[in-house]
Order: C-alpha cells, then sequence, then structure tokens
C-alpha cells in the first residue's frame, strides 16, 4: 500500500464494520454486571494492536478487577524520535430503550449517513478512528517518524478511580512528548474545532434526616420541619438570582477569562448558540449575565443538583411527613480550583447553612479532577490545526468545553505537551438517548490522526 491515506480510503468498509463489532460490547463500566463485557472489549482491543503493527500490547487489571487499561506500543521509529501517546476510553454510559431510544441501544443502527449506539460518539469513535490511523500508517511503505503509545481506558464513564494511580506508579509507561485525549466533541459536521480546555469535576452527596421514621403528617405535621422541605431550602441558597454560585470561597482560585479567551469563544458563539438551540431547547438561557455562552459552558465552573429523592411519590395519596431526604451534587470546576478544596466549602457551607432543625449529613464521592488549560500555540496544538485542516478541508476555532476527562490533568505530568483531538459532535446525544455520529466524522477523524502523526513526525524528525 502506497500512502497511509490512500490504505485508509480503500479499506473504510472494513474500518466501520469493525467499529461497529466494538460498538456491540456493552461495555457499561459503572454496572458490575457487565464486567465481562468490559474484559471482552479489552482482550479484542488488545488483540487488534497486535494486528495492526504495534509491537507489544498489554490489558492491565486494575486493582478491583474490573475495566483494565489496555496499552499498545511501537517504537519503530528509533528512540531519537518523539513519541506521541493517545488516550480515548472504550467503556460507555448505561443505556435503556426507555430512555427514549428510536433503536436498539447497542445495535448500531445507519439512518442517513448518521450511525446510532450507545459509544458511537462518546467514545469508541475515538478509540477506532485512532487504532485505524495507525493501522494506515503501520501497514503503509513509509514508516512513521514518531513512536506511538496507545491506552484504553476502561474506566472513564464511572469516574477513573485506578488510572491516575497507575500513571503515578509507572510514569514511563505513559511518557510522551505530545499526549493526545481523544474525546469529546468538534463545533459541526463541517467546521472542525480543537479544545484548548477542559473543566475539572467533584462531588458529593447530601443526606437529611429530621424525624427518626417516617410520621403520620396528621398527628405531628406543623411541629418537624420536613427533611425534604429543609434539602430544599438549602439548595435554593446554593446560587444567587444571576446564576452564581452563592458558595463563600467557591470561587477563590478560579483563572480569569482573559481577553484572548473572549476573543476566541466569540468565535464559536454562534455555533453553540445552535447547537443548544438544537440540543437543550429549553425556554430560555440561564446563567451569569456576564458571561457569553461559551464561556458560561466551558470557562466558568457551576454547581449542579443532579438528582434528589425522598418521601412517597407512588401513586394516590399518603399523609406521610418523611424521615429522610437526599441530593447528589457535581461541580464542574475552571482552571486552577483544587477539587478537594472546593468540595470542602461546599460542605461547610451547607453544614453552615442547614437548619438546627434537622440533622445534615454531607458525603465526598469519588476522587475529583482538575481542570486543563492548553496554550494554543505550542507545536502539538498548531500540528493538530493543520490536521483538521487536512482532513475537513477547513481550518479550526477553537473552544473551551465543560465536560471532564479525569486522566487528562495526570497526563501533563507525563507529556510534555497535551493537545485534544476529537470528531464528534455535541448534537451526538452523548449519555442520553440516540446518541450518533456522522459516518464522515468517522472518516476524517481516521484523516485527521494520519496527517498529525505525519505533521509531528516531520516537525521533530
Ligand atoms: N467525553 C466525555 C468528556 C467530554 C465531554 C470531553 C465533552 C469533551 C467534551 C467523557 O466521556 C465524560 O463524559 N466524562 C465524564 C467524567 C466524569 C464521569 C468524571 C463527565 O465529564 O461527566
Ligand atoms: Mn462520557
Amino acid at each position: 500500500m502506497a500512502n497511509p491515506y490512500q490504505y485508509a480510503e480503500t479499506n473504510q468498509e472494513r474500518f466501520l464494520d469493525e467499529y461497529q463489532h466494538l460498538l456491540k460490547i456493552r461495555t457499561i463500566s459503572t454496572q458490575p454486571q457487565h464486567a465481562g463485557d468490559v474484559a471482552r472489549a479489552a482482550d479484542w482491543l488488545k488483540d487488534m494492536m497486535l494486528e495492526i503493527g504495534m509491537e507489544r500490547a498489554e490489558v492491565i487489571l486494575m486493582p478491583a478487577g474490573r475495566c483494565p487499561l489496555v496499552l499498545g506500543e511501537w517504537s519503530g521509529a528509533g528512540p531519537d524520535a518523539p513519541t506521541v501517546l493517545i488516550y480515548c476510553h472504550y467503556d460507555v454510559q448505561p443505556a435503556a430503550v426507555a430512555d427514549g431510544w428510536v433503536t436498539e441501544p447497542f445495535e448500531p443502527t445507519i439512518v442517513d449517513g448518521r450511525l446510532f449506539c450507545r459509544g458511537a460518539v462518546d467514545s469508541k469513535l475515538h478509540v477506532m478512528a485512532n487504532l485505524k490511523a495507525v493501522e494506515s500508517w503501520l501497514a503503509a511503505d513509509a514508516k512513521p517518524k514518531v513512536n506511538i503509545k496507545i491506552v484504553l481506558e476502561g474506566e472513564e464513564e464511572s469516574g477513573s478511580e485506578n488510572i491516575n494511580a497507575f500513571i503515578a506508579a509507572h510514569p514511563e509507561r505513559l511518557a510522551a512528548d505530545i499526549a493526545v485525549i481523544s474525546d469529546g466533541a468538534i463545533l459541526a459536521p463541517d467546521q472542525p474545532s480543537l479544545t484548548y480546555g477542559l473543566r475539572g469535576i467533584c462531588a458529593l452527596e447530601l443526606h437529611v434526616q429530621s424525624p427518626v421514621n417516617d410520621l403520620h403528617s396528621g398527628h405531628w405535621g406543623g411541629s418537624v420541619h420536613n427533611p425534604i422541605q429543609a434539602l430544599c431550602e438549602i439548595l435554593a441558597q446554593l446560587h444567587d438570582d444571576n446564576g452564581t454560585v452563592a458558595v463563600p470561597g467557591f470561587y477563590d482560585d478560579v483563572a480569569a477569562v482573559t481577553a484572548k479567551d473572549r476573543a476566541l469563544l466569540e468565535q464559536v458563539e454562534p455555533f453553540l448558540q445552535a447547537e443548544w438551540d438544537d440540543v437543550v431547547s429549553a425556554p430560555a438561557v440561564w446563567g451569569e449575565s456576564e458571561y457569553i455562552l461559551p464561556e458560561r459552558l466551558g470557562a466558568r465552573p457551576t454547581l449542579e443538583i443532579n438528582g434528589i429523592h425522598g418521601g412517597y411519590t407512588g401513586d394516590g395519596m399518603k399523609t406521610v411527613l418523611p424521615a429522610r431526604a437526599f441530593a447528589k451534587i457535581t461541580c464542574r470546576l475552571a482552571p486552577r480550583q483544587d477539587p478537594e478544596r472546593v468540595v470542602r466549602c461546599v460542605a461547610e457551607h451547607i453544614k453552615n447553612i442547614a437548619p438546627a432543625t434537622v440533622s445534615v449529613d454531607v458525603q465526598t464521592r469519588g476522587p475529583g479532577a482538575e481542570a486543563v488549560l492548553l496554550d494554543v500555540d505550542s507545536l502539538a496544538m498548531r500540528s493538530a490545526a493543520a490536521a483538521y485542516a487536512h482532513a475537513w478541508g477547513v481550518e479550526p476555532v477553537f473552544e473551551r468545553t465543560g465536560g471532564s476527562v479525569p486522566i487528562a490533568f495526570e497526563c501533563m505530568k507525563v507529556a510534555k505537551e497535551l493537545v485534544t483531538m476529537s470528531y464528534g459532535l455535541k448534537s451526538g446525544r452523548a449519555h442520553g438517548p440516540n446518541e450518533n455520529i456522522y459516518l464522515q466524522n468517522f472518516y476524517n477523524g481516521v484523516r485527521a490522526m494520519i496527517k498529525f502523526i505525519e505533521i509531528v513526525g516531520e516537525s521533530r524528525g
């Protein structure tokens, strides 16, 4: 095969078949009953790495025995050549027909150039586009002028409990000149973008208890502070009328949105507004009025109530005064906010405002993750921009995304430069029903990664 671009073009159909094979495996990391599926996918991916010509490939079990990492290496470019590390995750969120799927969630279905399946965009698109780009290089006459490492995570969607410890214990395994975090979305099918910021995350749970047991609301109502009411009173005090988080200290370390950010993000505003209208379609936009939509979505921290429950919600009437109420909260973090400190601020504030008439227990959940903010002028970023311009035929714009990839901050410790490469769309409905991609984005993604490897090899080789 003459060159990698031709190889990719010729093999498009097989690439699509293999992508669909991976999509059918229910790699739901958060549900222990799917541990076998996750392990099966990991083995399949390891075998594929060896088949496409990686020199080494390994399934690395995590301490809990579930959700392994798959690590592959090709060092044929020699010790003086730069190393590119490509990170993606192969696990997915749960999906059920009842959530509103029009097709079977784990049966890939192609309609009008779009492929519908759980994991289509988040993130098996990235796993397969990048593996197939590397395959195209290793099958070509001229070999790549960069060494390549690929790391595929199996527990990104359930909080990445173990990968950071693995990196800390074996930094040399993932050491690289450039790390590519390949996940997320571009702005529009025909407008590629490069993400120069990802938000961090932290999580907590709030348990409110008042009477020891559920009570007769007629016997005791009027004398007991209803825990659901108390929970709502607490939650209602966590934001002000402008949508700004009303927790003292919450914004202390937040990196300011600069004039350069504003200039870059103004360019993406019309695209994000269009995506918002299409995907969110709420009655009106909400949030901090002094920030434009791309800043609210990517640069500013947030506090979200993810779920609440308590009391009786079944059929008919139940005159009960419930004993307990419960809420889950996550915060998206801006660059420089420490997840542990933010969790402490929120927990302390909740305890301070909690009325003495109920008991409140606040618990931290998950390890959290710091945000990352990348240099748009780095060599890695400029190489990625040129790769997108080649693959899409359109210059990319720069944006900051609201999502989190917990490994991203740790990656900055083992790689000299970090860049993100996304091929999907927000309207691909990651985490929701009818998740999908445009097939063209898969093929463009393959071409973008082929080009990226070429450019990095030429600029440093
Ligand atoms: N693909 C997303 C992260 C993402 C979203 C990156 C948008 C870029 C743009 C990833 O799979 C994800 O959903 N991450 C979780 C992490 C959480 C479970 C710790 C998230 O952001 O909610
Ligand atoms: Mn996800």
